[in-house]
């Protein structure tokens, strides 16, 4: 098991909200979550997963990253807790529910999916292990990066464009080959859904070619209490594109589900 780096931010009783990252990302992702969340009364807890950002090893199931995270939330005596994942992350979240459903209070499901790696999908990530294992984590950074903000984003906004790309080049090669098998070999969590006690919300951007609107959607409704919003003007990579948005709709869902008192 591996030792996950973290931060922690808020008021010492505020409700617990995890923010996990994305595919190759790291916790400073969420950067401009942490400050409203924070304001808004909440603990934040944000992890790098093993292999990335600071945190050594790597992960090779979702269970066993999930399991990381309990770890970390024992360790900080966490016991309920609200669950945020952005796409990998997602994946992360929904192992972390099906490992312990009764802890959690809400489920936050960002531009991500509960449907496996479709036959084709596992034959692209095993062409994506052979690529990295030979050349290294810059040739697919490169190549995410046109997925992960819009092209007016990427044309428009340089100076974001810059850091997803650098956040993206500074993965670890171990970190970035267990992950890509991990989702490669992930189960399918579609009849998870219905299964929650706590509500779900799921947040998606409306140019989400890698997890299209229609898998948040399906989320939704599947879930016995789900929201879904598509995000206007945003790609992949909504928590960093539009955070105003996501904020907003992160922050009026929370309010209504698990209500935390804000800081003056
Ligand atoms: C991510 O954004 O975390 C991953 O790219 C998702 C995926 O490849 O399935």
């Amino acid at each position: 098991m591996a030792d996950l780096t973290h931060s922690v931010h808020g008021p010492r009783d505020g409700p617990v909200v995890l923010l996990v990252h994305g595919f190759p990302f790291d916790r400073t992702m969420w950067r401009f979550q942490v400050g409203p969340l924070t304001k808004a009364g909440y603990r934040v807890v944000a992890p790098d997963l093993a292999g990335f950002g600071h945190t050594d090893g790597s992960f090779k199931t979702m269970e066993e990253a999930a399991l990381d995270l309990l770890q970390l939330l024992g360790r900080l005596r966490v016991d309920r807790f609200i669950a945020v994942g952005f796409s990998m992350g997602g994946y992360v979240a929904l192992a972390l529910a099906a490992l312990a459903k009764q802890r959690l209070q809400g489920l936050v499901l960002v531009d991500t999916r509960a449907e496996p790696d479709s036959p084709e999908g596992k034959t692209k990530r095993e062409a994506t292990i052979s690529q990295v294992q030979s050349t290294g984590v810059r040739p697919l950074a490169m190549a995410m990066l046109a997925n992960q903000l819009t092209e007016a984003t990427r044309t428009g906004e340089r100076l974001l464009a810059e850091e997803v790309r650098t956040a993206m080049l500074r993965q670890s090669k171990a970190g970035v080959l267990g992950a890509l098998a991990a989702m490669r070999d992930r189960p399918d969590r579609r009849d998870l859904l219905p299964t929650l006690a706590c509500p779900v919300l799921c947040l998606v951007g409306e140019q989400d070619k890698v997890t299209p609107p229609e898998s948040a959607k399906a989320m939704a409704a599947a879930a016995a209490s789900g929201e879904v919003h598509v995000v206007a003007g945003a790609a992949h990579l909504s928590p960093m594109e539009r955070p105003d948005e996501v904020n907003a709709h992160l922050l009026a869902w929370l309010g209504k589900h698990a209500p935390a008192t804000p800081q003056s």
